[in-house]
């Protein structure tokens, strides 16, 4: 295993939309431990193939706090949807930073398991929040282009003064 290198935005590569992953082999399952390992190492509640460069529709999530909940998802889809809710969230390529996004409450997604084989969950809370979250990276949205075009520009002054100083 390893621990991968997670871009930070406002690196452009954030922004690339992923490609549906067509075989689901040990190179896929390489990738998803790999991303497990950097997310718990981070430490995280999710992550996307995007964060760490790799443009394929993974994402893997673990809300629980003893990290024995994994959960990876490939070529992931919303199929339902219900309820609104905002709640803060953060991401591990916008550190430091916790902002306040809307998004829906219940989620149905379908997905492809490490096998493979599809399977479909019903997630609401903060779980859903995760899911959304991470899918909007494979499509090459990160959770502060939600906020004002304002607050956008301060946070991404702020991102890249921090970088400059640890430089
Ligand atoms: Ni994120």
């Amino acid at each position: 295993m390893a621990i991968l290198k997670i871009l930070q935005y406002p690196d452009e590569r954030l922004h690339k939309v992923a490609r549906k992953v067509e075989r689901v082999d040990d190179a896929t399952r390489r990738l998803i431990r790999d991303m497990a390992e950097t997310m718990y190492a981070a430490p995280g509640v999710g992550l996307a193939a995007t964060q760490v460069d790799v443009h394929e529709q993974i994402i893997v999530v673990d809300v629980s706090e003893e990290h024995n909940q994994l959960k990876a998802f490939i070529n992931p889809e919303i199929i339902a949807i219900a309820g609104e809710e905002e709640s803060e969230e953060g991401c591990l390529s916008v550190p430091g930073i916790y902002e306040k996004v809307r998004r829906a409450e219940k989620v149905s997604v379908r997905a492809l398991n490490e096998k493979g084989e599809p399977f479909t969950l019903e997630a609401e809370g903060f779980l859903a929040v995760c899911i959304q979250h991470e899918m909007d990276h494979l499509r090459g949205k990160v959770f502060v282009e939600y906020l004002s075009q304002l607050k956008q520009i301060r946070i991404r002054a702020k991102l890249k003064k921090r970088l400059r100083e640890t430089m």
